[in-house]
């Protein structure tokens, strides 16, 4: 019988991340869940914990090894790692916004949660990933792909991980590894769209012909992604935004 694969969802505590998470479990993946809130984990977990195999870590990716810590725990703990999805967000105060107003200071920090999270998540998990020929995913937002006003600091910052990711799928694909990024660009029902201005997700929603996509939506393409149908694939950058970008 072979052994359940096994997805780390970093920033899995989250709106995209969760739902990634349920669809994983219900196809017979094992789930580690990342977080930084040890209680939001807890209440992910408790929902989650009927459909199948599934663990939580919390680790707040402030410190400099966190990414190390979190692969050797889920390591640890599962014994592989086929496949990373990285779903972590954070939106400093000043990372969009007309560009008088924001602030160098939170580019900094947006690019070191954004960049540098990734590229240390892509270190720390690479020889696992390779011993499984898995697949590493990355969300950005389509500020990192289009061009908008208001986006200027966020925009760099994201076209800095579709970069990386690019980067590394080249390489990595000599060792099995797959990486790609999806792009989302306003999702409904998630944490961030209740934190933004009802009339801006209204406007949005608007204009995306399709619809604006739940996390629902996202979950099926990123598990396709990590699946073997999609194993002569890498280094692709997809937007799912119901028809907004194209
Ligand atoms: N939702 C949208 O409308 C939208 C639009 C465009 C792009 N995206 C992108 O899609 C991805 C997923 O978004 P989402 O809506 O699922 O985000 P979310 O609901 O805000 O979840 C963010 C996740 O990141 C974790 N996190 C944040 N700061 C952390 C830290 N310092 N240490 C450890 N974990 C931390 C959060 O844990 P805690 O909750 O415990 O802090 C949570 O698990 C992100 O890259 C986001 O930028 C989302």
């Amino acid at each position: 019988m072979t052994e359940p694969r096994v997805l780390l969802v970093a920033g899995g505590s989250g709106s995209i991340g969760s739902a990634i998470a349920r669809l994983a479990l219900s196809q017979g993946w094992q789930v580690a869940l990342h977080g930084r809130d040890p209680e939001k984990l807890q209440g992910r977990l408790v929902a989650l914990a009927p459909l199948g195999t599934i663990d939580g870590f919390a680790v707040d990716l402030g410190d400099d090894d966190a990414a190390e810590v979190l692969v050797c725990e889920v390591a640890e703990q599962f014994g592989r790692i086929d496949a990373v999805i990285d779903c972590t967000a954070s939106g400093p105060a000043g990372i969009t916004g007309p560009f008088p107003e924001t602030s160098p200071e939170a580019y900094g920090e947006f690019l070191r949660v954004s960049v540098g999270w990734v590229q240390r998540l892509a270190h720390a998990s690479y020889d696992l990933l390779a011993q499984q020929g898995g697949t590493l995913i990355a969300f950005v937002s389509d500020a990192g792909i289009y061009a908008a006003p208001r986006q200027a600091l966020i925009g760099a910052a994201r076209a800095g991980t579709i970069g990386f990711i690019r980067n590394f799928a080249m390489e990595a694909a000599r060792d099995g590894i797959r990486a790609h990024v999806i792009s989302p660009s306003f999702v409904e029902d998630s944490d961030s769209a209740r934190r933004m201005r009802s009339e801006r997700m209204a406007k949005a929603a608007r204009r995306a012909g399709l619809g604006l996509p739940t996390a629902e939506d996202i979950a099926p393409l990123a598990l396709f992604l990590c699946s073997d149908g999609a194993r002569r694939m890498t280094g692709q950058v997809i937007s799912v935004n119901g028809g907004l970008n194209a």
